[in-house]
């Protein structure tokens, strides 16, 4: 392709996607495809000479458009919101577009140093310290992971330089709660920990981590011979959104000398309003702490920071110095290759930078503000509605929602509560998602996309109570 070739194409490109985005609300939230379905569209073998460029565009509307759950439209209510501001998406095209790879200071350093600028402001944006150091790297599981060998390095005083983790005499043990993210345990098996070394610590009513419990398996542990190394908290466990006490949490690491880190991957973004700080409470006790600016804040997946307070720790873990990185220039500055696990960098800041540039701290909050006030508006209408309940408290956007109709026996509610969330999500009119909570089924209405009106959530809500009325007689 040539760059004349390149401009055209380029062109071609974003106006498909401009017209993309324009058009978003009109297909069904979530696709009809079956297993398979893509494949069969696809030829087996690659094609052994060139095809057409206006093929490959016309497969996007053929192939992949049809066959996409669309994380984007206003009525996409699961998981989490992952938003792709517009300037985001044109500073991810920038980073692909540039080829630049960060894997020293020397072979780019714009990548490094905007790196350094723009996390520092996202610290700032998010009410931490200047005692954080952070760093882009994919996502909240590889920010767990690299928290947790840190952990495992510092309780073992660097068993890495000796015969590893599998020559200590004492196992290691990990905290977390029922509420983690999956990320966690997976973080802590990779990690070598082992599964049988994971605690998961029970839960309040609220789903949040009760301290005492952490302090009776901390103790059982000890007692026991074991030696507790981390503590792993949530601000924003995943299913229900639950804040850990991380005040108190911190103050038992601190008396156990145990590393302490807060997996914020989602809610954290909503540190940014200063009214909400009240859940970051306890975090400078914290030593380290992830937070996905690609999920709420809108920047583009993937962009996930991880902020450390002991960055020479880190550097000391994750150090790899091969004689063909090494340059006169690294005396005086920062080589980020050596606070992660991959080698090569992608310019991922360049997204973060547009996008906080474009909007505003000002923007980020006006449209964080409008999905919590959207959540609120859904409590409301659930809780003033007969049978219907909230089943955890709406401190941000998701809100949980459980109906109880009396005809149906409390033995059929799980299976009902699926049946209606599928109900509404093969209709393609919204997309939630179905999630246990205390061993429960319940629905997680996760409200976030950056075109979410209060009209949507309006037909959410009548999408499920049609949904849901239409199945009862079916589970009475
Ligand atoms: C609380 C929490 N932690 C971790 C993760 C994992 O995020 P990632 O996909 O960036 O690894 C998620 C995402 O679903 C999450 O909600």
């Amino acid at each position: 392709m040539t760059p004349e070739e390149f401009r055209q194409r380029g062109h071609e490109i974003i106006d498909w996607l401009a017209d993309y985005h324009a058009k978003i609300s009109n297909y069904p939230v979530q696709p009809g495809t079956r297993p398979g379905d893509v494949k069969a569209m696809l030829p087996a073998v690659p094609p052994a000479e060139a095809e057409g460029f206006d093929q490959i565009i016309a497969d996007l509307d053929k192939v992949v458009l049809p066959n996409i759950s669309h994380w984007q439209h206003p009525r996409f209510f699961g998981y989490f919101p992952s938003n792709s501001l517009g300037s985001g998406i044109l500073g991810d095209l920038v980073s692909s577009g540039l080829g630049v790879l960060g894997l020293s200071w020397q072979s780019s350093p714009a990548v490094t140093e905007i790196e350094e600028i723009t996390v520092d402001w996202f610290r700032q944006m998010v009410g931490l310290s200047s005692a954080w150091f952070g760093v882009i790297n994919d996502t909240a599981s590889t920010s767990t992971l690299v928290a947790l060998l840190c952990a495992r390095e510092r309780t073992t005083r660097f068993s890495l330089a000796r015969r590893g983790l599998q020559a200590e005499h004492w196992p290691l043990t990990i905290y977390t709660s029922a509420s983690a993210h999956s990320s966690v345990e997976k973080a802590a098996l990779l990690a070598g920990f082992g599964r049988e070394n994971v605690r998961m610590v029970d839960t309040d009513p609220n789903f949040a981590m009760h301290p005492s419990a952490l302090e009776h398996a901390i103790a059982a542990d000890i007692r026991s011979g074991s030696t507790p190394c981390a503590i792993v908290a949530a601000v924003g466990g995943t299913a229900t959104v639950s804040i850990d006490p991380l005040s108190s949490v911190a103050d038992i690491a601190r008396r156990h000398g145990l590393w302490f880190h807060v997996d914020a991957a989602m809610a954290g973004n909503a540190m940014i309003l200063p009214e909400l700080r009240w859940m970051w409470d306890g975090i400078e006790d914290a030593d380290s702490v992830v937070i996905n600016a690609h999920k709420w804040l809108g920047v583009p997946f993937d962009c996930s920071l991880y902020f450390v307070r002991d960055e020479p720790h880190l550097l000391r873990v994750m150090s790899a110095d091969p004689s063909f990185l090494q340059s006169s220039a690294d005396e005086k500055v920062r080589n980020l290759r050596n606070t992660g696990i991959p080698l090569g960098r992608r310019f991922r800041a360049l997204k973060l930078w547009f996008a906080i540039r474009e909007q505003g701290v000002s923007g980020l909050q006006a449209r964080l503000r409008r999905d919590i006030s959207l959540a609120q508006d859904l409590r409301s209408k659930v809780e003033a509605t007969p049978d219907w309940e909230i089943i955890a408290p709406v401190v941000l956007q998701t809100v949980c929602i459980v109906y109880r109709p009396k005809s149906v026996a409390s033995d059929r509610l799980d299976d009902f509560t699926r049946a209606w969330a599928h109900a509404v999500n093969t209709s393609g009119q919204a997309y939630i998602t179905p999630a246990t909570a205390a061993g429960h089924w319940m629905v997680r209405v996760s409200i976030g996309t950056i075109t979410t009106a209060a009209s949507d959530i309006e037909m959410v809500w009548q999408a499920i109570q049609e949904a849901a009325a239409a199945l009862v007689p079916e589970f009475s």
